[in-house]
């Protein structure tokens, strides 16, 4: 199990690898489940087997993208901090526009230089956001709802440290910095799963099922294996989809097993996930989201926090 200070140990390492490596071993086309030919081409040209995420972490490190894009974020936060002519609307515009940017790239060439980058740049939006009231209102009210890992990656970011400031305010014994950069990147292990069953429309079937749900390992593996991995980012990648009844994975944690940091990071994912538009559905209103979190999903999270969480809302 993962520790309330972001370790985990041998035997549940040892397990998540495991499941990891039957993934990706598995062959194509016998009658137990096992993934359809064109997934497993895809995962032939794109996956890397565990251990391997570090070679790849540098190998693009060509692209003028990354750097550019973390720069221009990191130079749009500074802009909209000294700025005495721009409104909060415009200073959030510009910072959740410029965040968009680095992380579609970030997502598309996700090289060890590229996370660092972005980590530190997104250190800059945390900051924003807990200085600055009026600009954070207005980041919460700018987020779009399409149906991009990235947007998504942005939105639980900007959400989770929104939350986090209303639930900590004043106590200094949280890295906010970390955790807001483990809450933008909390995703980042989508990188690995093939877009044919992230994007999938209908029911994802059993094998695809498995590769989804060992993403939050995905994420914490490439973190560690680009040394961006704090404790409060171990926390936030490997726990954003346990729940507290205990119904979540991947290891099925429940209530006081899991960290204020998952719960807040899970409270987070599922809003964006039920106000994002799909291929096929349209976004939820975000009144019709908090009333369904409320009246169906509420056994999924810890009361407290999400009561505070509705909260963000009414301002
Ligand atoms: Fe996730
Ligand atoms: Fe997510």
């Amino acid at each position: 199990m993962i520790t309330h200070d972001g370790k985990m140990d041998d035997s549940t390492k040892k397990t998540l690898l495991s499941q990891l490596k039957a993934l990706d071993n598995v062959k194509d086309g016998d009658a137990s489940g096992h993934p359809p030919r064109l997934v497993q081409e895809h995962l032939q040209h794109h996956e890397t087997m565990p251990g391997e995420i570090a070679t790849l972490s540098h190998a693009s490190g060509g692209s003028l993208k990354p750097q550019n894009s973390s720069t221009q974020l990191t130079e749009a936060v500074l802009e909209a901090a000294r700025s005495t002519t721009m409104s909060p609307d415009q200073k959030a515009q510009a910072v959740y526009r410029h965040s968009l940017d680095l992380f579609s790239g970030l997502f598309e060439t996700p090289t060890a230089e590229f996370i660092k980058n972005s980590k530190k740049a997104v250190g800059g939006v945390v900051d924003m956001i807990l200085e600055d009231d009026d600009t954070a209102i207005n980041l919460l009210k700018v987020t779009s709802h399409d149906f991009y890992t990235y947007t998504h990656s942005v939105n639980v970011g900007v959400l989770s440290v929104c939350l986090a400031k209303q639930l900590f305010k004043g106590k200094s014994s949280h890295n906010l910095r970390e955790f807001g950069a483990g809450a933008f990147l909390h995703d980042l292990g989508k990188v690995k799963v093939d877009p044919a069953i992230l994007n999938k429309p209908g029911r994802l079937d059993e094998w695809e099922m498995k590769r989804m749900r060992i993403h939050p390992y995905q994420s914490y593996r490439i973190l560690m294996d680009t040394s961006q991995l704090s404790e409060e980012c171990a926390i936030i990648a490997m726990q954003h989809h346990e729940r507290e009844d205990g119904t979540g994975y991947p290891l099925r944690l429940k209530g006081r097993e899991i960290h204020e940091y998952g719960k807040i990071g899970c409270i987070a994912d599922v809003y964006d996930a039920l106000t994002a538009k799909r291929s096929y559905k349209e976004g939820m209103p975000p009144f019709k989201a908090l009333q369904i979190m409320k009246e169906e999903m509420i056994h999924h999270f810890e009361k407290e926090i999400f009561q505070n969480f509705v909260l963000l809302f009414s301002r």
